[in-house]
């Protein structure tokens, strides 16, 4: 017969997490689409391109990643030599599952003049098979560096896809993978939110679908979003995305009021990611505590993953040139 330990509640739980990541050496790394109480206990909240940054750079011993496991997996992508717990590994995302690798490859040999531009939101096997990997925040600086006579796939996600393509007036092939959270919004009510408070304006996140993005008076990645927060001229702002990035907006802007975009039901409760939301301070504790669950990757699949996430880093900076470009991207060999 096993005993589970059962983990402290409250302040003790709190103090336990405090206790085990100073003991582990760890860092707590956040999206801010978790939960407040796991935002307030990060030692660094962020969007997919900050946390990949972070988790590249960090000098830890263990990086317990309070995210999905995209995410956690592109953490150990980066960082081999650190441990990485993901308190939940059942946490995934709509749009890794909407891309199995062996159909994405099947399509990469369908185009074999088309390079492949991916969004961090897939499985490490699509990464491997991909040329540079983009987030919400670097997808446009990326985009911007590559000549716009090379012909491109875009997978997973068809809503930033399609608003690149739409923005930049370039042709993609586009991959039909969808985000759940963000499919969800209604437009109807939207348009009815926006009568009842004309002066808000809106800012929404590009993997939400046209009928949202359309209406946006900003789109950009979650920091983009909180940026716009921060700057926009009002007291209130319609929010199209996740609606736990609030909490980041209502602790830093007290004086302004963030209205969640409704789903077909007239509340943003439906917004909430469902994969997110499995991961708790309770298991974030048993996490720190136990070391697992853990992320391991088999050493050859994470080499040729690592590719594309480092043309990724280095095309971030804005700064790769049309003679660099054939050295960033033939570090990829999809
Ligand atoms: P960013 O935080 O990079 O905008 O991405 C949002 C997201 O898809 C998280 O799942
Ligand atoms: Fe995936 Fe959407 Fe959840 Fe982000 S919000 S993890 S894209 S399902």
């Amino acid at each position: 017969m096993s005993f589970e330990i059962v983990p402290p509640r409250g302040q003790d739980l709190i103090d336990e997490i405090n206790r085990l990541r100073e003991e582990r050496n760890a860092v707590i790394l956040a999206h801010y689409y978790q939960t407040p109480d796991i935002q307030d206990i990060a030692d660094f909240i962020g969007d997919s391109l900050q946390l990949s940054q972070l988790a590249a750079e960090t000098d830890a011993d263990v990086i317990a990643f309070c995210g999905v496991k995209f995410m956690a997996d592109t953490a150990k992508i980066l960082s081999p030599e650190k441990t990485v717990v993901l308190p939940d590994m059942d946490a995934g995302c709509s749009l890794e599952d909407s891309c199995p690798p062996e159909k994405f490859k099947a399509f990469r040999e369908a185009h074999p003049d088309h390079i492949a531009l991916t969004y961090i939101n897939c499985s490490t096997e699509v990464k491997a098979l991909s040329d540079v990997i983009v987030t919400s925040s670097s997808a446009e600086t990326i985009l911007q560096q590559i000549p716009r006579d090379q012909k491109s796939i875009f997978g997973p996600d068809r809503h930033l896809g399609g608003y690149l393509s739409r923005k930049f007036d370039r042709e993609m092939l586009l991959w039909p993978g969808v985000c759940i959270v963000h499919e969800a919004f209604s437009e109807t009510e939207l348009l009815k939110l926006k009568e009842e408070y004309p002066d808000a304006p809106i800012a929404a996140h590009p993997e939400c679908p046209p009928t949202i993005v359309d209406h946006a008076d900003y789109v950009g990645s979650t920091s983009g979003i909180l940026t716009f927060a921060e700057e926009f001229e009002g007291d209130t702002q319609i929010v199209a995305t996740e609606p736990h990035i609030m909490h980041q907006m209502e602790k830093a802007l007290p004086n302004k009021t963030f209205i969640g975009a409704p789903g077909a039901d007239g509340n943003c409760s439906c917004n909430i990611c469902p994969y997110m939301a499995l991961n708790t301070m309770e298991k974030l504790y048993v996490a720190l505590r136990d070391l697992e669950p853990r992320i391991e990757i088999e050493e050859d699949l994470r080499l040729k993953a690592k590719r594309s996430l480092d043309a990724m880093l280095e095309m971030a900076k804005g700064s790769v040139g049309k003679g660099d470009l054939g050295r960033v991207l033939s570090q990829s060999d999809a």
